[in-house]
């Protein structure tokens, strides 16, 4: 899908998200705050920021931008975000492809169930390594490419039917630590089947 088409996906998507995604990824959200080790006044971006379902989480003395290709999946964060009072979060229309920041801008780079739905995942990681301090991390959570080999044939097989509604099913992790020149420093499978997981890497 092209970035236009994915945007369309998401504005689509925003009116129904958090019903349908809300609590199913809940867990998975408490162990993506874990492996973020946050500390007071840290500057944190969330790429892919969606309804901002993770800012609750997150929100807890430190600085945080949220960027989204989708106008009306952000209408949905700023919303969450003036009803709980948060005043130190920013939210921005921004492709992650192309981020706006210098470099070395953020203490840690998080990007929640959102980098199976871009195009080109290892630009998108290029980009989180660019703007995020050396030794700052790098917290994914995210669906990756089963290591079972028939699961991976069923999730090779739905992937494109699953990319027209916005989202890849076989992007497989190795791969995706290899392009971009990453090391996993931290890994936890976040459903009870072990296809979730939340990965942490330092920026080297
Ligand atoms: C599955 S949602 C995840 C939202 C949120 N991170 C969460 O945890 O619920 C994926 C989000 O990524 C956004 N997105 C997809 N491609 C993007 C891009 N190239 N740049 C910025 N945002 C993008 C979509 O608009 C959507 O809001």
């Amino acid at each position: 899908m092209t970035i236009d088409q994915i945007e369309k996906v998401y504005d689509r998507y925003s009116k129904v998200y958090d019903i349908i995604f809300g609590k199913i990824f809940a867990n998975g959200r408490e162990v993506g705050l874990q492996f973020l080790e946050l500390f007071p006044g840290a500057q944190v971006l969330e790429v892919g920021v969606g309804t901002g379902l993770s800012l609750p989480l997150l929100s807890r003395n430190v600085e945080i931008t949220g960027i989204d290709l989708s106008q009306d999946m952000l209408n949905r964060a700023q919303k969450r975000v003036t009803s709980l009072g948060f005043s130190d979060v920013r939210l921005f229309k921004m492709d992650a492809t192309k981020l706006e920041f210098t470099d070395k801008s953020f203490d840690r780079v998080y990007a929640a169930y959102f980098i199976s739905t871009v195009p080109d995942p290892v630009q998108v990681v290029r980009e989180m390594k660019r703007v995020c301090r050396p030794g700052g991390y790098l917290v994914f959570l995210n669906h990756f490419q089963s290591e079972v080999p028939l699961v991976r044939l069923v999730e090779k097989l739905i992937s494109p039917i699953c990319a027209r509604m916005g989202f890849r099913t076989d992007l497989n992790l190795q791969w995706l630590m290899h392009e971009t020149g990453l090391k996993i420093e931290a890994l936890d499978r976040t459903d009870f089947l072990g296809h979730w997981r939340a990965v942490r890497c330092i920026n080297p």
